[in-house]
């Protein structure tokens, strides 16, 4: 008899728990500078897909020059880090994911092939193709002024030659 009651209270008390902890109104924490944050103010200071693409933009370009100088393994991190960006943003802006997810399937992975046969004449094709699939993009979503382009020389903070 207990038993059979206790049940349904314990159900109660941990999906309404679950319930209340998810509330975004609810304060949860108190940063070290004495500020409480709720969940929703946590979830609206994640990085946006602006704040994304500029890692986009940099870690393409560094991965060119990485791929051009047969310095792989490099190139290899930066389109992996690229992936990992991407996969923020599709979660801080949904909206986005299909058309995301599907520049990485057609554009990202054959770049990551070239790079595992570290084919840098099929890389630079490729490469070509991918930046047409990130203006494609910025202009199917109304930014046809964002234009990117492959800047003229390798960056200067990064040693992209072999050891
Ligand atoms: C899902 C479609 C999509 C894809 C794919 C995409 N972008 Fe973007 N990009 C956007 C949107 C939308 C913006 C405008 C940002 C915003 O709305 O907050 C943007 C903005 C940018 C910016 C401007 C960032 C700034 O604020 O200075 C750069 C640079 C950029 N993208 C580079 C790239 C590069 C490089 C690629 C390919 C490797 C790429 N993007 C692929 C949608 C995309």
């Amino acid at each position: 008899m207990i038993g059979k009651l206790l049940k349904p209270v314990l159900l109660l008390l941990i999906f309404g728990g679950v319930v209340f902890a998810q509330d975004p109104g609810k304060t949860v924490v108190t940063t070290k500078h004495n500020k409480s944050l709720t969940v929703g103010e946590i979830a609206e200071i994640q990085p946006g897909l602006g704040t994304i693409m500029m890692e986009f933009g940099h870690r393409f370009y560094i991965a060119y020059y990485a791929a051009k100088a047969k310095n792989w393994e490099l190139a290899k991190y930066e389109l992996h880090e690229l992936v990992e960006a991407q996969e923020v943003a599709e979660t801080t802006r949904p909206k986005y994911k299909k058309q995301l997810k599907d520049f990485e399937d057609s554009s990202i992975e054959k770049l990551q092939e070239a790079v595992k046969e570290k084919d840098w004449k099929s890389f630079e094709k490729r490469y070509a193709e991918a930046t047409k699939a990130c203006n494609a993009c910025h202009v199917a979503n109304g930014h046809s002024y964002i234009r990117y382009k492959l800047p003229k020389q390798a960056p200067e903070f990064l040693d992209m030659s072999l050891r």
